[in-house]
């Protein structure tokens, strides 16, 4: 049959981009080229901060999100690349196993080059990992999942606000979950196990992912690496940019197609079918001990609102973190190896996966407050306990669901080298939006 094309954006002709596989310790180089077209794929509103008018319409630069780099190679969102230029990043690779991304991270436009296309994978392996035996090789799978709203003419379509008051969609939602840039795919494996590296790269939405048939998922790993223990679960839910390794076990099941499902929608099909290898991979009762960060440690913990706040000269609503603009001086300034608490108070209806870029972190609680309090006198009331992560949050993490009514309060040390970082909101409606700010590692 004669299908429609889609025209999409891509790393190295490809969406999503080649995995790019790292070993801890082990430094790399990585030449990032320019070489997309004069002309933007999607319609660029230019309403939009940062991006103005006398600037080229296809700007990029890639953050690969997770990774402790250093400041000058970590993809800082105005120091994009016009057509044609290039530049050399350099990946320590200082880091334990995890499964990373990289993406598009160019000032005021990051939602539409995303969209378009620009993301891919980023595995960190280390020897430890290695030696738990997991399933690894072609029972290895990245899975990368976003929507997209494919238009009737097959091509994308990213909706373009025509209400003045309101110029910017403030959450792009898609009519199609792609898994690997592919439209409902299938994948052939074995009765055995597999390890998957599930990578929620949509601008807005989240995913609610379960298996058919009632089959279980252990977790094994989250944004960060790997769990003390694996968590077995029926479902999980993945915010933008969150990440979840999972092994699933198909043994027993040839000849059956098992589905993997956002909320009631299939997204992938497994087919199960017996090539007569033997299953040799493990899933150890004990993945790797994750140390807690003792929170009566940190020198500071800053109260740090998300929030939206009318623009005073465009009548546009903005969200914003701590009250500021992208462009304000830089209010946090972490010193080198210190240990930090951030209480993010959300005063929205909404969800907001916050991300830092440089360092890992752990949840220690949400907590609800007092919003009324708040508003009038800028006090921070808790009207309850804190909710203590459950196990599948309790690892590792570089981005965070910071919910409505509750402080979500995470612990991190600054590890890394200094300079200017950025932490912002990834659903990139909000990122392009101003919910992003600069921090300062001293
Ligand atoms: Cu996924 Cu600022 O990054
Ligand atoms: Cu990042
Ligand atoms: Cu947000």
């Amino acid at each position: 049959r004669d299908l429609p094309r889609t025209t999409q954006w891509g790393y190295q002709g490809s969406m999503p981009g080649p995995t790019l596989q790292a070993v801890r310790g082990e430094p790399m180089l990585v030449e990032w080229v320019n070489a997309l077209p004069q002309q933007h794929l999607l319609p660029v509103d230019h309403r939009i901060h940062g991006a103005e008018r006398s600037k080229p319409e296809v700007r990029a630069v890639t953050h690969v999100h997770g990774a402790r780099v250093p400041a000058d190679s970590d993809g800082w969102p105005e120091d994009w690349l016009a057509p044609g230029r290039s530049v050399l990043y350099h990946y320590p690779n200082a880091q334990d196993a995890a499964t990373l991304w990289y993406h598009d991270h160019a000032m005021g436009i990051t939602r539409l080059n995303i969209y378009a296309g620009l993301l891919g994978a980023f595995i960190v392996r280390d020897p430890e990992e290695q030696a738990l035996g997991l399933p690894s090789g072609e029972c290895d799978l990245p899975l990368i999942l976003c929507d997209r709203l494919i238009a009737q003419n097959g091509q994308l379509y990213y909706p373009v606000s025509d209400d003045p008051e309101a110029p910017w969609v403030s959450e792009c939602y898609g009519n199609a979950v792609l898994c690997n840039g592919k439209l409902f795919p299938y994948a052939d494996v074995e009765p055995r196990r597999y390890r998957l590296r599930l990578i929620n790269a949509a601008n807005a939405r989240h995913f609610n992912l379960s298996l058919s048939h009632r089959h279980a998922f252990m977790q094994i790993a989250s944004d960060q690496g790997l769990l003390p223990a694996p968590v077995e679960r029926e479902r999980i839910e993945l915010y933008p940019a969150e990440r979840a390794d999972v092994v699933v076990d198909f043994a027993g099941m040839d000849g059956q197609t098992i589905e993997l499902r956002d909320q009631s929608d299939a997204i992938l099909q497994f087919r199960v079918r017996d090539r007569g290898r033997r299953d040799t991979a493990a899933l150890p009762a004990v993945l790797r001990a994750v140390p807690r960060i003792d929170p009566a440690t940190a020198v500071c913990d800053r109260v740090l609102t998300l929030g939206e706040m009318d623009d005073a000269n465009g009548g546009a609503m903005m969200m914003m973190l701590g009250g500021k603009h992208w462009s304000a001086p830089i209010t946090e300034t972490p010193r080198q190896d210190s240990v930090e608490i951030w209480s993010l108070v959300n005063v929205t209806g909404d969800v907001h996966p916050i991300h830092l870029h440089l360092v890992r972190f752990q949840v220690i609680e949400r907590r609800p407050f007092d919003l009324f309090a708040w508003n009038a006198h800028r006090t921070l009331k808790y009207t309850g306990p804190g909710v203590p992560p459950p196990p599948h949050e309790a690892g590792w993490k570089d981005t965070v669901r910071a919910d409505p009514g509750m402080v979500t309060r995470i612990v991190m040390r600054f590890e890394g080298e200094p300079g200017r970082y950025v932490w912002h909101c990834h659903l990139l409606e909000h990122e392009d939006n101003e919910m992003m700010r600069p921090f300062m590692l001293l």
